[in-house]
């Protein structure tokens, strides 16, 4: 009876990964695709564009330094599988003013046609203790981070709409799916991304417009460096229990899921493992994302306490370090 049942469930799960692929999303082809990639001139954003490229994509640029641009439009530009691929350029900041941000992918429309793929990558990170990250900076980095996603998303939907297709992806963090020491400025701009997928995806579903939400873990970026600089000590301890990518793996990650019309992008194990914990109320893509959560759930939420207990020690060895020095301070 045992075995007839362990065989039954058996069929059924093979069952399961047979019909999966036929309930996923058609993948896109890159292929004369217009992709738009925002923050397309450097780090992560720079290397979704060459995969991308690489694949025959057309590619248009969006970020603010005019000379950064440029050169990452060099760059690509030498990853060209044939000579009608063309890059370019768009200086704008993307998280101020709503009709600037539509006035540009406009005109990206009328030179390489409808965008068929939107990457949301513009984004910067400020870590620091709470009390101490300057006010303004709550907001700006809110304005970055979150609305500097809606505003080109919001401009690219009504197309994607029309002709029933389009992929839009959100560069959010995996310090979007944990909040951790000194991210208290960063992580809810990233963890509001996740809420903006997930509603958008339910309305534009039946538009076969499929959204990806990455969860990058810490990459060898110029923004990385930047914001090493104002990291502090238990950030930095906590960051080293995990290694540091490389932008193209990353990339290729990235541009893979999104093509594929997956939900969630992650990197490396303890990436597969955070986007199973947190996966909540999201959207699956096949029907085995959704046996591997269910079956996995209970042993890595076992294993995220042993994490959270490590981080806790860090952040607890940290502050009685500070409190000594500090009072051997006061003795001298
Ligand atoms: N590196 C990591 O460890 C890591 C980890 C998780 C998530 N992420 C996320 O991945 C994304 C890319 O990060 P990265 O490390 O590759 O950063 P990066 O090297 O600093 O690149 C950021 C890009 O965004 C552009 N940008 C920034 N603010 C902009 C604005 N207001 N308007 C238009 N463009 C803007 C920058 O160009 P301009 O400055 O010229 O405008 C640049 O092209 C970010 O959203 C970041 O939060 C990064």
């Amino acid at each position: 009876m045992l075995l007839l049942a362990a065989a039954f469930l058996v069929a059924f799960v093979l069952l399961l990964y047979m019909v999966s692929p036929l309930i996923s999303p058609k993948p896109l082809k890159l292929a004369g695709a217009h992709v738009v990639v925002t923050g397309g001139s450097s780090g992560i954003g720079k290397c979704v564009a060459v995969e991308c490229f690489k694949q025959g994509a057309f590619i248009t640029l969006v970020a603010r330094d005019e000379g950064k641009l440029v050169q990452a439009k060099k760059e690509i530009e030498k990853y060209s599988i044939n000579d009608k691929q063309v890059v370019l350029c768009i200086s704008v900041d993307i998280s101020k003013d709503y009709r600037q941000v539509e006035n540009v992918i406009k005109q990206a429309q009328e030179k390489l046609g409808p965008v068929d793929m939107l990457v949301n990558c513009a984004g910067m990170a400020i870590a620091g203790n709470f009390e101490e990250i300057e006010i303004d900076k709550f907001a700006r980095l809110m304005e970055i981070n979150y609305l500097g996603s809606v505003y080109p998303s919001r401009a690219v939907i009504s197309t994607m709409k029309e002709r029933r297709m389009g992929r839009i992806v959100f560069v959010s963090s995996q310090a979007g799916q944990l909040g951790l020491f000194g991210y208290t400025a960063y992580s809810p701009t990233k963890f509001a991304l996740r809420g903006l997928a997930e509603a958008l995806q339910m309305e534009v579903k039946p538009y076969n417009i499929y959204v990806t939400v990455a969860y990058p873990p810490d990459t060898d970026t110029p923004g990385f460096a930047e914001e090493n600089k104002t990291k502090p000590l238990e950030t930095k301890l906590i960051s080293e229990s995990s290694s540091l990518c490389q932008a193209d793996q990353v990339a290729r990650v990235i541009v893979k899921d999104a093509i594929q019309g997956n939900f969630n992008s992650s990197v490396g194990s303890d990436g597969y493992m955070l986007s199973s914990l947190t996966c909540g109320m999201s959207p699956v893509t096949t029907i085995t994302e959704g046996l591997q959560q269910v079956v996995t759930m209970g042993l890595f939420r076992i294993i995220a306490l042993f994490y959270l207990g490590s981080f806790d020690s860090i952040v607890r060895r940290c502050m009685i370090q500070k409190h000594n020095s500090q009072k051997s301070c006061k003795t001298d």
